[in-house]
């Protein structure tokens, strides 16, 4: 949700801020723009409408953009369309202060209407302009003053990054509820909004938090709280390398991405199994609170959501407590029934989603314990929450989550596990078979990805339906749920998931000749009412690409069209599995298609505003 980068330093700045920005791309991409301070001519600004690229062309890849000082942006309109105007930088009237922003200026449209009565002219619709506006409105000669008097008119979320012509050797960044990094170099320093930015530069960086500015020169990063009381900002190195953030010979992130999750799948369970038994780094959560434990909610946004989809079953399988998941979007306005005795687990990949950063903060505010499940080490909710499992699924850059999916899932089973070596719910030998098959789980997903040709012929088959439907019981309607999620939003093809038992109450209408209908029937013990939803589909003139375990291939093929098997596991593990074919259905689906596969048209990742 919008990409900045900053650079304070001796070279040329517009190559290193664009190269940063092609990292950040995957943030938004409807428009990009530099501005770099030229010490013969000021402030300059190069902005293009449309993919990075445009800009890279523009620019001569930077080259043409002389100066040692500069911010850069990639963006995701929220306010006003995707146009040279709106893109940012933005800059004042006066020529002296270029602004980039991510997150969105709430209490925007209060203060232009008071900056046009003061005179000041607009040239964009964006929020942002506001924030550069009024910076040249309380402007005295000093940008760090300024910026503290902007940061208290201005309300909502904001990273952003500042240069001003008059103090050509510093950059001004801050921070609210959208995320900024300081990254430290050999005489030059930086800002972005990930580390994904940085890394080729430096692997040593601080992660700025709410109401702090920084002041980054060539010499150092000086950090101020909201006092303007000077901080010591903790630094921490980075411990992967650019080549996690590259395509590494892949034509697609997303198709590396899927291809590394054996290894993710290792380095997330591996360490956290021993003896046996389930290992979880230190945490808050006593024995006793576990116990005691009346609720368990789980609360994220999209792919994030439908692991907790996926852990309601596993959890109350295991655990015999309740658990409901909520959309942080929703759950935050719902008054949710939540007190001392819950807890709150929120998903998140980036760590920085803000409908799922705001309900963890009223899940505090209502007093339950918060465990956070996610990967971006140092980001707000891995910070916030009382507790963090990191996923270690490395960094992920295609929009359409794969490998970060599948690493949620596993560490969400592992504290399921965990509970119930607390809870006395599940008998030793149960338990170890459980974390034996999970060590077995790489290899399986290993020889499924070292097949992908048949899902490549069933895709050619059917990318060329408009509407697609996934139906499932169970285990394996939380997972139709996510495979209709990754086909719609990378192939555009329409799709929805249900609850196979629920399709006859509405929408079977929709059920015509011809339409495609796939159907996960992995979940043994619902195997033949599964295979009767399969029936009443089929009975209406479907078309079905039947999903099942091996050894069921036989009995599926009866009824479907199409079969695709995975090996068997642990039933609880099924989804780890079953989700590989749906991720290379979706992914090949899109191919044929010709879609932009890592970039989809409307999305970013990370979504920072509400
Ligand atoms: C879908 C996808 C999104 C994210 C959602 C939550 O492929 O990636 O639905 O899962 O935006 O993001 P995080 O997990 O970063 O909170």
């Amino acid at each position: 949700m919008c990409g900045i980068v900053g650079f304070v330093g001796a070279e040329q700045a517009a190559p290193i801020l664009l190269d940063g920005l092609t990292r950040l791309e995957y943030r938004g991409y409807d428009s990009a723009g530099l501005a770099v301070y030229d010490p013969e001519r000021g402030l300059q600004l190069t902005k293009a409408k449309g993919r990075l690229k445009a800009l890279a062309d523009l620019t001569n890849g930077g080259n043409s953009v002389p100066g040692t000082v500069g911010i850069g942006h990639t963006r995701w309109a929220t306010h006003g369309e995707p146009s040279y105007a709106n893109s940012h930088p933005h800059l004042s009237n006066s020529g002296r202060i270029a602004v980039v922003h991510n997150g969105i200026i709430e209490n925007y449209l209060e203060i232009k209407e008071y900056l046009i009565s003061q005179g000041v002219t607009f040239h964009s619709e964006t929020d942002t302009e506001v924030v550069v506006q009024l910076l040249e409105y309380y402007y005295k000669g000093d940008i760090v003053d300024a910026a503290f008097k902007v940061l208290h008119r201005i309300e909502g979320s904001y990273a952003l990054g500042i240069v001003c012509a008059d103090q050509p050797d510093q950059l001004v960044a801050a921070r609210k509820d959208s995320p900024l990094v300081l990254g430290y170099g050999e005489g030059c320093n930086f800002i972005a909004s990930d580390v994904t930015a940085l890394i080729k530069y430096t692997k040593t960086v601080s992660y700025m938090e709410d109401g702090e500015l920084a002041v980054v020169t060539r010499d150092g990063i000086q950090v101020y709280n909201n006092l303007r009381q000077p901080i010591e900002k903790e630094k921490s190195i980075v411990d992967w390398d650019i080549s996690d953030a590259e395509k590494g010979g892949y034509e697609h992130f997303m198709f590396k991405e899927i291809m590394e999750q054996p290894e993710v799948l290792r380095k997330a369970a591996f360490p956290r199994i021993k003896n046996g038994r389930v290992e979880l780094e230190a945490l808050s959560l006593t024995d006793d609170f576990i116990r005691q434990l009346s609720r368990i909610c789980i609360v994220a946004c999209g792919s994030s959501y439908h692991v907790g989809m996926v852990g309601k079953y596993i959890l109350e399988g295991l655990l015999r407590k309740p658990v409901d998941v909520a959309l942080a979007s929703e759950f935050r306005y719902a008054s949710p029934i939540i007190d001392e005795n819950s807890l709150v687990i929120v998903i998140s990949q980036s760590g920085e989603t803000l409908d799922t950063m705001a309900a963890l903060r009223e899940a505090k505010r209502l007093g339950a314990k918060t465990l956070g499940i996610v990967n971006v080490v140092g980001s707000t909710i891995a910070k916030e929450s009382d507790d963090v499992l990191y996923t270690w699924a490395g960094p992920e850059i295609a929009v359409a989550t794969t490998k970060a999916y599948s690493s949620q899932l596993i560490v969400l089973g592992l504290l399921g596990v965990y509970f119930t070596q607390v809870l006395g719910t599940m008998p030793d030998d149960e338990r170890e078979e459980l974390l034996r098959q999970i060590q077995l789980l790489p290899s399986k997903m290993e020889e499924m990805l070292s097949y992908t040709e048949d899902i490549q012929y069933f895709a050619s088959q059917f990318f060329n339906h408009e509407s697609i439907f996934f139906i499932g019981r169970n285990l394996d309607y939380a997972m139709g749920l996510e495979g209709s999620l990754k086909l719609k939003e990378i192939s555009y093809i329409h799709s929805e998931a249900y609850a196979a038992g629920e399709l006859k109450h509405g929408t079977i209408s929709l059920i015509v000749p011809g339409t495609l209908v796939v159907a996960l029937a992995t979940y043994d013990p619902l195997f033949d009412k599964a295979v009767s939803n399969i029936v009443e589909v089929k009975s209406r003139g479907a078309t079905v690409l039947g999903l099942t375990t091996e050894g069921r291939e036989s009995q599926m093929g009866k009824v479907a069209d199409a079969v695709i098997t995975i090996p068997e596991t642990h039933p609880l593990l099924l989804p780890s599995l079953s989700v590989v074919p749906l991720q290379l259905f979706a992914y090949y689906v899109a191919l044929q298609r010709g879609c932009d596969i890592d970039k989809p048209r409307n999305l970013a990742k990370s979504v920072t505003v509400e």
